[in-house]
């Protein structure tokens, strides 16, 4: 859970996207141990703050970077060969889903197609873009981080309980 949850002007802006049942459907897909739709509105929320500050457009940012991975493959049900082709390709299946369901401007379509650069190789056109860049790899690096550490305590709580019954 995080903040924008909670920030009406926020959500004034992207309350259509988050209540679309085609983007709802985010919340069943796993995405660096959480569901796609939660890491979606963390980008978007973080993303939009930043744009916020430095005056840039606010309310495209929060529309683009909430669309960014609107895309529907699940990298834990499919082989290394195909995420690796998932993680290079998204941004423009989520392109294609976001054009389908929302009307988007020039800028908004950048930020979806441009966010895993350099992985990717397109090149974001605005500052904005880089914006959504630059927050989904630090949520990305944040997410896997809470995941890896959530696995590591249920290992510890594992080999706790595995000692402490070779110990009686
Ligand atoms: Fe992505
Ligand atoms: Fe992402």
């Amino acid at each position: 859970m995080n903040n924008g949850y909670k920030d009406r002007k926020y959500l004034s802006i992207v309350s259509d996207i988050l209540e679309h049942p085609e983007f709802l459907k985010l919340k069943d897909i796993m995405h660096h141990g959480m569901d796609r739709y939660n890491h979606s509105v963390r980008v978007s929320y973080y993303s939009y703050r930043i744009a916020k500050l430095l005056h840039l457009d606010y309310e495209a940012t929060a529309r683009g970077a909430l669309l960014h991975d609107f895309f529907f493959e699940d990298n834990e049900s499919i082989d290394k060969k195909e995420r690796a082709e998932v993680l290079v390709n998204h941004p423009r299946y989520a392109l294609m889903n976001a054009n389908k369901y929302f009307t988007l401007s020039e800028k908004e379509q950048d930020m979806i197609l441009t966010h895993m650069f350099p992985v990717a190789p397109m090149v974001p056109k605005y500052l904005e873009s880089w914006i959504v860049d630059f927050v989904d790899d630090m949520a990305s690096i944040y997410e896997k981080g809470f995941s890896l550490r959530k696995e590591l305590s249920a290992a510890m709580s594992f080999l706790l309980v595995i000692s402490m019954n070779a110990l009686r």
